[in-house]
């Protein structure tokens, strides 16, 4: 077991689309995959169902004190399993913060699953939320868009990563890629490329997802790009971008221990 936080402080970057597709793309490299809604958008869970904020979600098990195995479903997707969120992740933040071991939440919930990959999506912030998605990962995959001031306060999160890794004890968390978004020939994309490749080097991953309104579309059909337009041009970057973090970040048939996640 693999779990891989899909992270961006930014909204509207490509975080919901790269976890949903992502994770299709994994399950047609014949794994078994989670994926773990943990934003109030609950864009994730209506992207893969088609439900909207239903409960119970994560947020009874991350707020309660209800069991994950409780509340997965099974989506349109064959072989991606899904943890839904629904709208009230958006006061979590507020109601986790004075709570011991706020940060362990979700690594506990999903102590001893058996998936092959678990892929969380996150809210855009730098909150409890999505400290709790770092805790839990093993690897982080940042979608990054290749559009104007896309770069602006993108090194929050490397911050927040580096703190978290210190602070909870998380040797191998880290940025294991960063994935350009909404990719399109223009001067602005190449430019912005080029700043990323300077800046995160060889974590740059080669796959560009381009911009293409296939994705919206299958949003709204409640599926991945991979089902609804397979040979479309982010249908095929998808598949890429699933082999490539498949030999970045391998997965693991162990069921999921997250080492400092088991104290509790
Ligand atoms: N590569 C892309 N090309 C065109 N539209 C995209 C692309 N990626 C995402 N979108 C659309 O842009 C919007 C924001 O994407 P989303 O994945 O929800 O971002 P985030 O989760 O970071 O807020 C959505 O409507 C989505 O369908
Ligand atoms: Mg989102």
């Amino acid at each position: 077991m693999t779990a891989i936080c899909i992270a961006n402080n930014k909204g509207g970057v490509g975080k919901t689309t790269t976890a949903v597709n992502l994770a299709a793309g994994l399950a047609r490299l014949n794994y078994k995959v989670l994926v773990v809604d943990i934003d109030g958008q609950a864009n994730a869970t209506y992207a893969l169902t088609g439900r909207v904020h239903p409960a119970p979600s994560i947020y009874d098990v991350l707020v309660g004190n209800r069991k994950l195995e409780t509340i997965l479903w099974q989506t349109n997707e064959e072989n991606v399993w899904l943890a839904p969120g629904d709208g009230r992740l958006q006061n979590a933040d507020v109601e986790l913060a004075a709570r011991p071991g706020r940060e362990w939440r979700l690594a506990r919930a999903l102590s001893g699953l058996e998936y092959h990959y678990i892929i969380i999506d996150t809210p855009p912030s730098l909150g409890v939320l999505t400290q709790n998605a770092l805790a839990a990962a093993n690897k982080v995959v940042v979608p990054i868009s290749l559009t104007e001031f896309s770069l602006i306060g993108i090194d929050k999160l490397d911050a927040v990563i580096d703190d978290l890794r210190d602070q909870l004890d998380l040797d191998d968390l880290e940025i294991a890629g960063v994935v350009a978004t909404f990719y399109e020939d223009t001067t602005t994309a190449r430019e912005t490329w080029g700043i990323l490749e300077k800046k995160y080097e060889n974590r740059l991953l080669e796959t560009r997802i381009p911009k293409n309104l296939d994705l919206e579309k299958a949003h709204r059909e409640h599926e991945s790009v991979l089902s609804f337009a397979p040979n479309s041009s982010s249908g095929l970057a998808y598949m890429e971008l699933a082999r490539e973090v498949k030999s970045r970040v391998p997965a693991h048939s162990r069921p999921y221990n997250r080492r400092s996640g088991q104290a509790y």
